[in-house]
């Protein structure tokens, strides 16, 4: 998930790359570099980690000149952002360039080819290799030269390539999206029209397998088998806003909509056939136990994650919040490993807690979306989600990434320590991203109860065993973004004091599709009707109990139990968001919050 922009034509280049990366950065970044080519002479590139506004007056006053240039805003997933890492990367003679969105499947098994080959791969990322398997196949035609390379990558792309000799841009995409903006003697690449809306309207979307041969005054684009695609020339219709959110209301309700791609992301290049495929530094079998530590929606993944790994390995798991394993003193022991768990990556409680593990001996892992943030750079090892930026304050699709994450590292260590792979998980994992789009099709029983509840005073969420997180992290959601007091509780907990609180304006929302405690859900169910509760159930499809009690119904795909929460928690995302935008409230700013708590 990152920022493209290219430019061909009359003007010079590197105002338009910096105003169209400047449009990007809500796709996050976290380096960024051009490179253009000086009036056929040569090629200038210029790259750096941390924020493009810290350097711009100083890069205007550098004069890059050239009417042909590429420009790249990173979202890292492979190496930490820093200048080497950085992209554009170049070939061993620096006559090719290239940007790239997306990630690499099989790019070590490439590296060593062409390492092999004697090429010099000098940075960390995926994607150098391309440029080096383009050098490879280039001997003078730009496009066929990129066409032989693409066809070697497994994985996902979106790119932009120049060659200091060659008036052209060569563009491709696969997963990742591009497009070619069409302007007046110039051209323009860009992976969203954000970048290119003030200079035209008028655009060709790139599909997967497509390559375009873009000059100032034409573009011409083939398929892989160099066969020629007839492409048709679109008006965008967006206001520059709603582009950035691609439409949606809000970040927070496009990042929901972003999860079967999310989990896709999670899963892509490590489930291959039945083998779990995670490069982790860490020795699986001297593990004697997992503790894991983190805070907010993070830590209600800590509590799945006990679930997961004592479900599928039986080594004891302990979840503590961050904030309370840092000051109690922890016992940790030889063969402990304590797992912290967060999106940023720069959580204090989180960060401390790592640190005070570490200093007492234990092996560190890290559940991480953002790659080059501190606590990925400190544990021993680590993986990443691969969910792309996260803008919305609260959390969804890292949410959902983590639980995805957690699962392949539950099977991983299962795997690794000689059992039985719990195969039917397996199997399921590769369902769940088309189960989300399932639920995220119909949101209408979801708006419809949003509406009904917009004004209540509080609210219970209850679920049992995997899903009493998912309870926790529904009532979370709920109040950090609408402000309506919400309790997350064991629903076996109710009869011990909370059910006191249920009267008719108390609604209860139950996690309760199929499950091994389904029938203890049932009863419960009975317990708030019978004291005048609204009950609104969480179910599967073809559930007929629940659905003759509760009075609200939200149905979701069937699916493994222990994969139940990751389908559960989006309806719960979607409940809270259109109740906060019932009430007008901005969710992707919700009062007192912030994104990354880095303070204590
Ligand atoms: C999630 O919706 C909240 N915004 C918050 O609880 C968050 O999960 C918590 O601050 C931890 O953040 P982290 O995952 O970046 O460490
Ligand atoms: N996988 C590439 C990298 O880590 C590209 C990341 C992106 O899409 O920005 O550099």
């Amino acid at each position: 998930m990152c920022g493209i922009v290219g430019y061909i034509g009359k003007r010079e280049a590197f105002p338009i790359l910096l105003s169209g990366l400047k449009r990007l950065l809500y796709r996050g970044y976290d380096s960024y570099g051009f490179a253009l080519i000086n009036n056929g002479k040569e090629i200038v590139c210029f790259k750096k980690p941390g924020k493009l506004d810290n350097w711009e007056s100083r890069l205007l006053k550098m004069k890059f000149e050239g009417k042909i240039g590429i420009a790249h805003s990173r979202w890292s997933t492979h190496g930490e952002p820093s200048e080497l890492n950085a992209h554009p990367h170049w070939d061993c003679q620096k006559n090719i360039y290239l940007v790239h969105n997306g990630i690499i499947e099989n790019y070590q098994t490439l590296k060593s080819i062409l390492e092999k080959e004697g090429h010099k791969i000098i940075s960390e990322t995926d994607t150098e290799i391309i440029v080096h398997l383009i050098e490879k196949f280039y001997k003078g035609n730009l496009e066929r030269a990129v066409m032989e390379a693409l066809k070697l990558l497994e994985g996902a792309y979106g790119l932009a390539v120049v060659h200091k000799n060659q008036n052209r841009i060569i563009a491709a995409r696969k997963g990742s999206p591009l497009i070619i903006g069409i302007g007046k003697g110039e051209m323009f690449v860009a992976s969203d029209a954000a970048a290119i809306l003030k200079h035209t309207k008028k655009v060709v979307y790139l599909k997967d397998g497509e390559v375009a041969n873009i000059t100032a005054n034409k573009f011409r684009v083939r398929n892989l088998d160099g066969k020629k695609v007839e492409k048709e020339v679109e008006e965008i219709k967006w206001t520059l806003g709603q582009i950035e959110k691609k439409g949606f209301k809000h970040f927070m309700l496009k990042e929901i909509f972003e999860q079967p791609e999310s989990l896709e992301n999670a899963l892509r290049g490590r489930l291959k056939q039945s083998k779990i495929k995670l490069s982790l530094d860490i020795d699986i079998n001297s593990i004697k136990r997992i503790i894991v530590v983190s805070c907010g929606t993070s830590w209600h993944s800590a509590l799945i994650t006990k679930h997961l790994i004592e479900g599928f390995t039986r080594i004891p798991v302990e979840v503590d919040y961050a904030s309370e394993f840092r000051y109690r003193r922890p016992v940790v022991k030889k063969g402990d490993l304590v797992v912290g768990i967060s999106q940023s990556g720069e959580t204090a409680d989180t960060l401390g807690a790592m640190r005070e593990a570490k200093a007492r001996g234990a092996k560190t892992l890290g559940i991480i979306n953002v790659v080059g943030s501190t606590i990925s750079r400190e544990v021993d090892s680590g993986i990443f989600l691969h969910a792309g930026p996260e803008i919305g304050v609260a959390s969804t699709k890292a949410f959902t990434s983590q639980l995805m994450t957690l699962s392949l590292l539950a099977l991983y260590i299962q795997q690794e320590r000689g059992n039985k792979v719990n195969r039917e998980i397996l199997r399921e994992l590769k369902n769940i991203p088309s189960k989300v789009e399932k639920i995220l099709e119909n949101t209408r029983a979801i708006k419809k109860i949003a509406k009904k509840f917009k004004d209540s005073k509080g609210f219970l969420y209850l679920g049992r065993g995997v899903n009493f997180p998912i309870a926790l992290e529904g009532a979370l959601k709920l109040k950090e973004i609408s402000y309506i007091h919400a309790e997350g509780y064991p629903a076996g907990e109710m009869k011990h004091g909370p059910i006191a609180l249920i009267d008719k304006n108390m609604p209860v929302l139950f996690l309760a599709t199929k499950s091994c405690t389904y029938d203890k859900i049932m009863s419960n169910i009975q317990e708030i009707k019978a004291r005048k509760g609204k009950v609104i159930a969480v179910v599967n499809r073809n559930d007929k109990r629940i659905r003759k009690i509760a009075d609200y119904i939200i149905e979701v795909p069937k699916t493994e139990e222990y994969l139940s929460p990751i389908l559960n928690t989006i309806s719960l995302q979607l409940l809270a968001y259109h109740i906060a935008d019932l009430r007008g409230i901005d969710p992707d700013y919700p009062r007192h919050l912030a994104k990354s708590v880095t303070c204590e």
